[in-house]
């Protein structure tokens, strides 16, 4: 048996939107932050007899889950049957990218199985595929540090790559649990809507790639403001497209809407670009800010967090039995 711990990412180029359903492939690149372990899930994967046995957070795992072992199967060479057991252990109940976490985890651990018990070793861009297969934003979540995940035109050029590792990274992600409510509109579902009707993800299209370059860059030359200035356009940007979405959907509420206002006002009295907010599809917030900043921006979420989680950048997935 082989147990594995994978963490959550958080997009500051996001991705909302496939070109290839089947093989998870997506309209453009996107570029995260892997987060630390105190969001984490964790997964055990050992082999089976007869059929595969998937349990998520004790519940019999989805259709997804399932397509992630044939998948495994077809790709790797095997015909081994799997057991995995994945769980989230997170502070909170809902509303974090928990899948991204789960299946990065999962993939994480079926291919350290498949190394040790049958000599199939698998590159770490092999398991970003498998994790992709699961959930597209997982395949950030194999990595350490910022990721970037190259949408590539198959199953064999889509994956994650390391742009910085955490080390080198003095940022913090600064998580306000605004909401524990489950969302009620799938990312799945959501993105393919809008891929369909909104004109303006048309437009999102045509200027992602630039905005993938300059954020690129300024990860790596450590300019931080100009990182938070593209994470909140995108982030705006992304919302937008689903605001233009028909019928449109909305992730945020009156909280995450506080959270944008107190953003800019303090970045307006300084001055300068002290914090930056992004939001996936949910309406709990994060703050990214340079780690020195951190306690000013959980100050920004006094009374409307249940939660303030100060995530550092994380290492990536690590086997741990
Ligand atoms: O990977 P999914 O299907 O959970 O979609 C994630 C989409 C966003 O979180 C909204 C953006 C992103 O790039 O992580």
């Amino acid at each position: 048996m082989v147990k594995a711990i994978a963490t959550p990412n958080i997009a500051l180029v996001k991705y909302w939107g496939k070109k290839d359903g089947q093989n998870m492939l997506p309209m453009n690149n996107s570029i995260s932050l892997t987060l630390d372990e105190q969001l984490k899930c964790i997964a055990d994967a050992e082999f089976a007899d007869e059929k595969d046995e998937f349990v998520v957070n004790g519940k019999p795992a989805n259709a997804d889950a399932y397509r992630v072992l044939e998948y495994v199967r077809k790709t790797f060479d095997t015909k081994k049957y799997f057991k995995i057991i994945s769980d989230t252990y997170f502070p909170v109940a809902g509303g974090l990218a928990s899948s991204a976490a789960g299946f990065a985890a999962i993939a994480f651990s079926i291919a350290k199985l498949l190394g040790e018990e049958e000599g199939i070793e698998l590159t770490i861009t092999e398991i970003s595929r498998i994790a992709r297969m699961g959930s597209g934003s997982a395949c950030r979540s194999v990595l350490g540090g910022a990721v970037e995940w190259l949408a590539g035109n198959s199953d064999e050029t889509s994956y994650a790559v390391q742009l910085v590792p955490f080390e080198e990274i003095g940022l913090v992600d600064v998580i306000g649990i605004l909401s524990h409510e489950e969302k009620k509109i799938s990312s799945r579902a959501g993105m393919q809507q809008t891929v369909k009707t909104s004109k303006l993800y048309l437009e999102r299209m045509k200027t992602v790639g630039k905005r993938l370059d300059i954020v690129r860059k300024a990860l790596k030359e450590g300019d931080y403001e100009t990182v938070l200035i593209e994470a909140m356009k995108d982030s705006d940007n992304m919302h937008a497209c689903m605001m233009d979405t028909k019928p449109p959907l909305s992730y945020l509420n009156e909280k995450s809407l506080e959270t944008i206002k107190r953003v800019n006002m303090l970045n307006e009295r300084e001055g300068r670009i002290v914090c930056g907010y992004t939001f996936d599809a949910g309406p709990n917030a994060h703050i990214i800010t340079e780690s020195k900043n951190a306690a000013e921006a959980e100050k920004l979420f006094a009374g409307i967090a249940d939660e303030i989680i100060v995530s550092e950048i994380g290492k990536g997935p690590r086997k741990i039995l």
